[in-house]
């Protein structure tokens, strides 16, 4: 496309929101004021789907540079060795997010690229310059850092030597890693979670076997190593003590003179019972226990959800009275990435075939009701569009913990795009500007039901490398050539800039937009 013919593009989404605004300023819209003036608004990314410099800076391979490489692995055989080469674009990034208008950016950090060997060996100094300098170009644009420490993928020298999460070894690694981090960002970072989405990474590498390290057994999955009954709940036992390791030593050290707070990261799909009977309810919850208080019971509360244990029998690991002191209160907030919903229905007093990701919990999940989706469908099979789910997990969560505050650390749309999709496509994101709108009202719902949420950031800043499905699925903000690195502002990013700026918003259909371009 020619540089002029972009330039009209991107006045033709601006008129048409700005036209949009005038012609329905009757329909309920959505305004910055209907959340608190604390609220962090922002956006969200990871280290290795957006980084790329692999080798660079001293950084030693990680589980996910090792797996990428393998042959077969991932759908378009892409890999984060450049992805969106953020090592060398930081700069011209955070100019991108000053530009939205956020008030923070969540990332997270590379494991391997602070410590190559994790505890094995030096601290990698490049490493601490690479995010320092991150943290402090935030910070001048007045932008706080909303930092993960673990997102996936970490120093593959941990996999080699003890099989990494298997291994209570682990607990002493992490705590290592999050206090090299604590000691080098925590005087400018005030918002650290410590891991995103065990629940969700620990069903899909041991449970189902399609992340690294490939675990799993049948039926769940189809692997050549593993135990889909066992595995799980003992890497979650050793995630949640690493998580509690850490928060303890940043309660102990450093919470105190560094004023921060700390976190963990939950994938929560809201789970509608499918039949208006019972055990249907029952169902609903017991995959929410599996799902989300899996993690977060622990973590608040000392132990597993009773109906884990009844289900999980002596595979559920138990905690040492000693661990369950360590545990008690370990966060100070719980962040929650709401993307989709789905309906259940209970296998546990009728049987039915066992869904692989939710069938641990005796649940069969569809996505229809009398032929009917819960949602519009995304591109990512199994994830719809249900915007009232991000309330009701939200007052799910509000009432199981007690109204500990909570933010959205991800909620996002995706597009289906790989090098035949146009950027003219990719950037007209219509659905992606509904998609925020319904989300954030159905948020804002909760917040007025007196829900303690502060915060709430977009999955995701850029177009980026999806895990297993590379660069075929698009989530971000900014459209990116992948060959020339070009970003480029969606739709979505304009919307969202004029939201943060106060603006009312309603959300923009699909034929009122072309009126508004042709006629331009
Ligand atoms: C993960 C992200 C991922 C996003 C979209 C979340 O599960 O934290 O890394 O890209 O969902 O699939």
């Amino acid at each position: 496309m020619g540089e002029k013919k972009k330039k009209n593009k991107m006045k033709c989404m601006l008129m048409a929101i700005m036209v949009l605004q005038m012609l329905f300023s009757h329909v309920s819209s959505l305004h910055r004021t209907q959340f608190p003036s604390t609220f962090l608004f922002g956006a969200a990314t990871s280290s290795y789907q957006i980084e790329g410099g692999y080798l660079e800076g001293n950084k030693s391979l990680s589980n996910w540079d090792v797996f990428t490489h393998m042959p077969g692995k991932i759908l378009d055989g892409s890999n984060g060795d450049v992805a969106d080469d953020h090592y060398h674009l930081y700069t011209e990034d955070v100019e991108l997010l000053d530009y939205l208008g956020v008030n923070s950016y969540r990332f997270s950090i590379s494991w391997a690229r602070i410590l190559p060997r994790g505890r094995f060996g030096e601290i990698n100094l490049e490493g601490i310059a690479f995010y320092s300098n991150i943290i402090d170009a935030l910070l001048l644009k007045g932008i706080q850092p909303f930092v993960t420490l673990n997102h996936f993928d970490f120093p593959y020298e941990l996999e080699h030597r003890y099989g990494a999460w298997l291994s209570s070894e682990i607990q002493k690694d992490f705590a290592y890693f999050a206090e090299v981090c604590f000691n080098a960002f925590g005087d400018r970072v005030k918002f650290w979670t410590t891991f995103n989405e065990p629940n969700l990474l620990i069903k899909f590498s041991y449970m189902i076997g399609v992340f690294p390290p490939c675990r799993c057994s049948k039926p769940f999955g189809n692997c050549t190593s593993g135990d889909s009954a066992v595995e799980p709940y003992v890497v979650a036992h050793n995630v949640i003590l690493s998580h509690a390791t850490a928060v303890d030593v940043y309660r102990r050290k450093y919470q105190a003179k560094q004023g921060g707070s700390i976190g963990i990261v939950i994938a929560t799909k809201w789970y509608e019972p499918l039949r208006n009977i019972t055990e249907d309810y029952a169902a609903a919850q017991r995959a929410l226990s599996f799902e989300a208080a899996w993690f977060l019971d622990p973590i608040i509360n000392g132990d597993y959800p009773a109906e884990m244990r009844d289900i999980v029998g002596s595979n559920l690991p138990e905690f040492t009275p000693a661990e369950q002191r360590l545990l008690e209160s370990k966060l100070d907030f719980i962040g929650i990435n709401q993307y989709s919903s789905t309906y259940v229905r209970d296998c546990k007093y009728s049987s039915c075939q066992l869904d692989f990701y939710e069938g641990n919990a005796l649940v069969f999940a569809t996505d229809e009701r009398d032929g009917v989706p819960i949602g519009k469908p995304t591109a990512l099979s199994g994830i719809f569009v249900v915007p009232y789910g991000i309330e009701k997990v939200v007052m799910y969560m509000k009432q199981r913990y007690n109204n500990t505050p909570m933010y959205i650390t991800e909620n996002g749309y995706s597009q289906k795009g790989d090098s035949s999709t146009s950027m003219e496509e990719m950037v007209n994101d219509i659905e992606r500007v509904e998609f925020i709108h319904d989300y954030l009202s159905y948020l804002s719902n909760a917040i007025r039901q007196g829900a303690d949420v502060r915060g709430y950031f977009i999955w995701s800043l850029l177009d980026n490398f999806e895990w297993a499905f590379g660069y075929t699925i698009k989530f971000g903000l900014y459209y990116v050539d992948f060959d020339s690195q070009r970003r480029a502002p969606k739709l979505s990013a304009e919307w969202y800039k004029k939201f943060l700026n106060g603006s009312n918003l309603p959300k923009v259909k699909e034929d009122d937009a072309k009126l508004v371009c042709s006629s331009s």
